[in-house]
């Protein structure tokens, strides 16, 4: 999969469809080649060497117009280079230069992991790492890259070791940089808010820069670790797409930049700005992983990439393989205001349609009567539990269901028993206000200590009642951030809790959350699973914000529930089937009080769920083909419609698929709507029921000429069918 070219100083990592190419040239490492697979040969032609005035060895003269144009592979600050660095080293007078030369590389099986840090894992996989040095400081940064078997994707990290003599700051370490040779791209990316999180955008690239970031502490509602530059002619299933994210949870930066020669640099890594840390002479740092794919099938294929990778390669939990139970969750049911009684009403009924798992959400500790106070004070609440969660848990099992708990572990209310025993423990500047987000402040978890103070009251309960699913919740943003580099420890402190749960409790299915979607990212799937996608369970908004979740993470990781109607967050009314449908883009479960559901309702969850059972392995396992946009058609996305959503799932073998389709709006004098369907074997024939209607059509078929769905008749209706290979 790597080759290394010795007379061209060239490197070239191939995947099935792509090829990534690298060269030495004058001690400089220079970006040559990303695109469609080519054989090796040498491709030095590519990178203008003797253009003049650029001939970098025969010019000192011209060495700043070198610089500030050679496809660099992980470009410099403060040395001629103007375009966006990707590390920064600034001395003790304040001075930033940096000039990494080539000093040797390693090709070996297997992989190198960032320290601390969550990253893609397992055999059948071969690394790059080529070790760069600045001279004048001593820093020595080796630029690592795998990649697995059979999956078109580029693993990239980068570590430094600090060899020098004296210590240094690092202003920035990206973790992966790529100066592509032309400019006619559009940028796909995902911007949202709370309960709208992950909205697709895409746009031409200009002259200049564009850049999404967090500096939220979390990687947040606002916009995602992910972005895809894609050909102006790429659609959902052809073209070029090279998509990037990060395997981070905390503060990051992507960017895109349109260069004064029409060349495109593509970065993404942690955050910038304010990014400072003291690198002290003989000190290591790493930088977390970043994921590059390449996919000439298309913004699809692009998505395809990363959810093989991350479901073999990154997601650890045993659940990647096995069926994950139906859960209901209290919380849109009764927010905080419950009782052991209430609770049994709702698990006798749940348990009676068919519900695997209860999930108690927040309010069960402290004095927790609203979101005022008790977080970090992780002890049950005996005026609504009386006796513990015990007579609780022993009910719930008793009637055959397991049961799950919400915990928000980085948290704690300045009306807790925690903070007024220590109220050093919430992060904060000393003689300046801590902010309040939700009456809470977010504990210092770069201390030991005060992890150590929740984890052992999460042991207490873990180790008193059976919990067989937890959910992580974190519930708002940092502030006051009490020094340099605060954010990234704050963020492995995290992550050394995460670590310690999954080892400890190994067999708990962990769902992660932040105030719905505000860490949705690639870093957490190496600890949980699934990841709640969103406060907003509204259907019709599900439909975009599942969209954009899938264009980088994998449906098994979509945290997704069906909720009563009218709606909480929109107040909208939609058929209680298409809740199921949607839902079922995901991880299926309930979020409502089933005491309260009409007989009509109800009578729906056991073939829900029985139909669940039979399709979540496709969900988990098979490969996703989105054949719909819920977004409106604006601008560069005309080919959008807005009036339907449909997808596919599709088994490796391609023996079984489930497909779906959503009318989202009914129009008056509608004909039937024709929808391609996509990843069948072309060859094969397939039994299905649509609409009613039993039938048996090949693959090549149904991908050419379609099916025709009829006016559903009315606003979010759908249809959901099964095809079988016969
Ligand atoms: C966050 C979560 C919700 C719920 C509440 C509880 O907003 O996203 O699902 O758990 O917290 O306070």
């Amino acid at each position: 999969m790597i080759t290394y070219l010795e007379e061209a100083g060239q490197f070239q990592l191939d995947t099935p469809h792509a090829s990534y190419v690298l060269t030495v040239a004058d001690g400089f490492l220079l970006h040559t080649y990303w695109g469609k697979r080519i054989a090796p040969q040498d491709l030095s032609d590519l990178l203008r060497l003797g253009d003049p005035p650029f001939v970098p060895s025969k010019n000192e003269r011209e060495r700043a117009s070198f610089m500030d144009c050679a496809p660099f592979e992980y470009p410099c600050a403060g040395t001629g280079d103007y375009r966006e660095a990707a590390i920064g080293i600034e001395n003790e007078d304040g001075a930033c230069a940096c000039n990494l030369r080539y000093i040797s590389h390693r090709i070996y099986n297997g992989k190198y992991n960032p320290r601390c840090m969550p990253h893609t894992w397992g055999n059948g996989c071969e690394t790059l790492d080529i070790l760069l040095r600045d001279e004048p400081t001593g820093v020595e940064v080796t630029l690592h890259y795998t990649v697995f078997d059979g999956i078109d994707a580029i693993i990239r990290s980068v570590s430094l070791e600090h060899c020098g003599y004296r210590d240094v700051t690092l202003r920035r370490v990206l973790s992966a940089s790529v100066d592509l040779d032309d400019d006619r791209f559009e940028m796909l990316s995902l911007y949202g808010s709370w309960a709208r999180e992950r909205q697709a955008e895409r746009l031409p690239l200009r002259h200049g820069k564009q850049r999404l970031d967090s500096s939220r502490g979390e990687s947040s509602h606002q916009y995602s670790p992910f972005f895809a530059l894609v050909r102006p002619e790429t659609t959902e299933q052809q073209g070029e797409a090279y998509g990037f994210t990060l395997i981070w949870s905390g503060d990051f930066m992507l960017q895109a930049e349109l260069t004064q020669f029409c060349q495109t640099r593509a970065q993404i890594g942690m955050q910038t700005d304010d990014f400072s840390h003291a690198f002290s002479t003989e000190s290591e740092f790493d930088a977390p992983e970043a994921v590059l794919v390449y996919s000439e099938s298309g913004i699809g294929g692009m998505s395809r990439t990363f959810h093989k990778l991350f479901s073999d390669h990154l997601i650890r939990s045993d659940y990647r393989y096995i069926e994950r139970p139906v859960l209901i969750n209290n919380w849109e049911a009764t927010y905080f205001h419950f009782d052991l009684e209430k609770l049994k009403t709702i698990a006798d009924e749940a348990a009676k349609l068919g519900i695997e798992l209860f999930v108690l959400d927040d309010g069960w500790f402290g004095r927790r009567d609203s979101d005022n106070c008790s977080l970090g004070d992780w002890t049950p609440d005996e005026r609504k539990l009386p006796g513990g969660l015990k007579p609780l848990t022993d009910h719930i099992t008793g009637r055959g269901m397991q049961f799950g708990l919400w915990f928000e572990p980085e948290m704690i209310s300045p009306d807790s028993d925690l903070f007024r025993e220590n109220p050093d423990f919430a992060v904060g500047i000393e003689g300046r206000p801590r902010t309040q987000s939700r009456a809470q402040y977010v504990l210092d978890y770069t201390r030991q200590d005060v992890r150590d103070a929740i984890w052992e009251q999460m042991k207490k309960i873990l180790d008193s009642v059976p919990v067989s699913y937890i959910k992580w919740d974190m519930n708002r943003q940092l502030t006051e951030i009490p020094r340099a580099g605060f954010r990234r420890a704050y963020m492995l402190g995290v992550y050394q809790m995460l670590e310690r749960l999954v080892t400890e409790y190994p067999d708990i299915l962990l769902e992660s959350c932040s105030g719905g979607g505000a860490r949705f990212d690639a870093g957490m799937l190496y600890y949980s699973p699934q990841i709640w996608a969103s406060d907003n369970t509204d259907a019709k908004d599900r439909l975009r914000i599942q969209y954009g979740a899938s264009l980088f993470m994998p449906p098994s990781a979509i945290g997704s529930h069906v909720s009563v109607c009218p709606n909480h967050a929109t107040g909208r009314v939609t058929p209680f089937e298409t809740r199921a449908n949607v839902a079922m883009f995901g991880t299926f479960g309930y979020e409502l009080d089933v005491t309260q559901l009409s007989d009509a309702e109800k009578s729906q969850i056991p073939a829900q769920i029985s139909r669940w059972h039979g399709i979540s392995r496709l969900i988990r396992d098979g490969a996703l083909w989105r054949l719909g946009n819920p977004f409106r058609p604006s601008g560069y996305a005309a080919q959008q419609n807005a009036d339907f959503d449909a997808w596919i799932f599709v088994s490796a073998d391609k023996s079984e698929a489930v497909f779906t389709y959503i009318q989202i709006t009914a129009e008056a004098n509608m004909k039937s709507r024709r929808i391609l369907l996509a990843g069948l074997d072309s060859d094969a024939d397939y039994a299905f029921t649509l609409c009613g209607c039993e039938d048996v059509k090949s693959g090549a078929y149904l991908m050419q000429c379609g099916v025709m769905i009829p006016n559903l008749g009315g606003d979010m209706q759908s249809v959901q069918t099964v095809l079988q290979k016969v």
